[in-house]
C-alpha cells in the first residue's frame, strides 16, 4: 500500500477535509494527539476497525478508544453516564483523559474486543479536532506504533512504524505530554485509574474525593488474574538494551549511576537524567527537570538507545511530583522491573 505523508500544521488546512473523508470512507490515517500519535478508523465500520488490529499486529483482545471532539457526540456511542463521567469530562475535556463507559450498539464487538464497555476520549489537539470533525465520524484510534514498540511522539516514529501499511499519515508536529491519556472506569460513583497518565490523581481529586488506583498500576497481572483492562496484560515495550532504573534522591542515584558507568567501561552505555546532571556514558539523554518533561520525553528516548545500538541503560528517577506515577508506570515496565531503590 502506497502510504501518503501529509504535513499539517492548522487545523485550516484544507487537506484535513480530505483526510476526514479517507477516514469517512474507511481508510487509515495517523494523527498527531497531544499525548501520543493515533492510528484512525471509522469507529463506525467495523471492516475499516479490523484493518487497525492488522496494520499494527495489534491482539484482537485490546480495545480501541473512540475519539469525539464535543461532550455533545457521546451519547451516539455511549448510554447510562455516571453524573461523574458528565463532570469529569467537563473539567478536564479536551484533553488526556480517557473514560471507560458502557457502549451503545452503534459501536461494534471488535472496536471493545467483546467488552461491554467503551473507552471515550475527547483529544485536545488542534488538528486531530479538525479531523474527527471532518470525517463526521467517531474515530477509534490505539496508539500508532507496531505492537510492542513505544508509542510514537514524533511523526517519524510512526513512519518508520506505518510506511506501507496505512493510507496517510498527518505529520503535525510532536506530541506535548508524550505519554497516553490517563484512563479510568466509574465503579458505583468511584474514579479507578486503570492507566496514569497527563490527568493526574490530584487533578481527578479535585472533581471527586473518591479516586482509587487499580493494583494493576503498580504491579504486575499474574497469569491467573483477569485485569480490569485488557492492555494491563500486555508487556509495554522494552528496548534492546538492558534498563536498569535508579529510583530515590537524585544526588544519591547521580552518584551510584557514575559508580555503575566505570564498572561497565566496556559496554555501549546510556543514561536518561534529569537536567544538570553530567555523565560519562555514550549516549546522555536529559529529561529535563521534572517528570513532567520525563514523560515528553521517555519513549522517543527509548527508540534513540535502539537505533544507536547501546547495550546498557541508567534511568535516574524520582517519584516526587503528580507526573511520577504515570512516568513509573512505563518506566519500571521497560526495565522488566529492574529498579534499584537507592537510599
Ligand atoms: O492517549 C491515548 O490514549 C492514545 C491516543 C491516540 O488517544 N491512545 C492510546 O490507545 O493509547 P491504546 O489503544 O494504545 O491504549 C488504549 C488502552 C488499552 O490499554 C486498552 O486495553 C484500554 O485502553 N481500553 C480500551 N477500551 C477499554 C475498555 N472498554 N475497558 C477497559 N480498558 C479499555
Ligand atoms: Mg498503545
Amino acid at each position: 500500500m502506497n502510504t501518503e505523508i501529509i504535513k499539517i500544521e492548522s487545523p485550516q488546512d484544507k487537506n484535513i477535509k480530505r483526510m476526514g473523508d479517507i477516514i469517512k470512507n474507511g481508510g487509515l490515517v495517523s494523527f498527531p494527539t497531544e499525548t501520543v500519535y493515533g492510528l484512525g478508523a471509522n469507529a463506525f465500520s467495523e471492516d475499516a476497525v479490523k484493518n487497525i488490529f492488522v496494520a499494527k499486529g495489534r491482539p484482537g483482545d485490546n480495545p480501541l478508544i473512540v475519539h469525539i471532539a464535543d461532550i455533545s457526540e457521546l451519547y451516539d456511542i455511549a448510554e447510562d453516564v455516571p453524573e461523574v463521567a458528565v463532570e469529569l469530562f467537563k473539567k478536564f475535556s479536551p484533553g488526556p483523559l480517557t473514560i471507560i463507559l458502557k457502549k451503545k450498539d452503534t459501536i461494534s464487538d471488535t472496536v471493545t474486543a467483546g467488552l461491554d464497555t467503551v473507552a471515550v476520549r475527547i483529544p485536545s489537539h488542534p488538528i486531530a479536532r479538525a479531523l474527527i470533525k471532518a470525517s463526521g465520524v467517531p474515530i477509534a484510534a490505539p496508539s500508532s506504533n507496531l505492537s510492542g514498540k513505544p508509542s510514537p511522539t514524533k511523526a517519524e516514529h510512526v513512519i518508520g512504524d506505518m510506511m506501507g501499511r496505512i493510507d496517510a499519515i498527518i505529520d503535525g508536529g510532536d506530541s506535548s505530554v508524550g505519554v497516553e491519556s490517563t484512563v479510568v472506569e466509574i465503579v458505583s460513583g468511584c474514579v479507578n485509574i486503570l492507566r496514569p497518565g497527563g490527568i493526574t490523581k490530584s487533578d481527578l481529586l479535585t472533581v471527586t474525593p473518591n479516586v482509587t488506583v487499580d493494583k494493576h498500576v503498580t504491579r504486575q497481572v499474574e497469569n491467573s488474574e483477569t485485569p480490569r483492562s485488557p492492555g494491563m496484560k500486555y508487556k509495554h515495550y522494552a528496548p534492546d538494551a538492558e534498563v536498569v532504573v535508579f529510583e530515590g534522591d537524585t544526588k544519591l542515584t547521580f552518584e551510584e549511576i557514575k559508580n555503575q558507568l566505570k564498572e561497565n567501561k566496556d559496554t555501549v552505555t546510556g543514561v536518561m537524567c534529569y537536567d544538570g546532571y553530567g555523565f560519562d556514558a555514550d549516549l546522555v539523554i536529559f529529561m529535563g527537570e521534572n517528570n513532567e518533561s520525563y514523560a515528553e520525553r521517555l519513549f522517543s528516548a527509548l527508540r534513540r538507545f535502539d537505533e544507536l545500538g547501546v547495550k546498557k541503560v541508567f534511568a535516574q528517577f524520582k517519584d516526587d511530583d503528580d507526573y511520577g506515577m504515570a512516568v513509573k508506570n512505563r518506566l519500571f515496565k521497560s526495565a522488566g522491573g529492574n529498579v534499584q531503590h537507592i537510599i
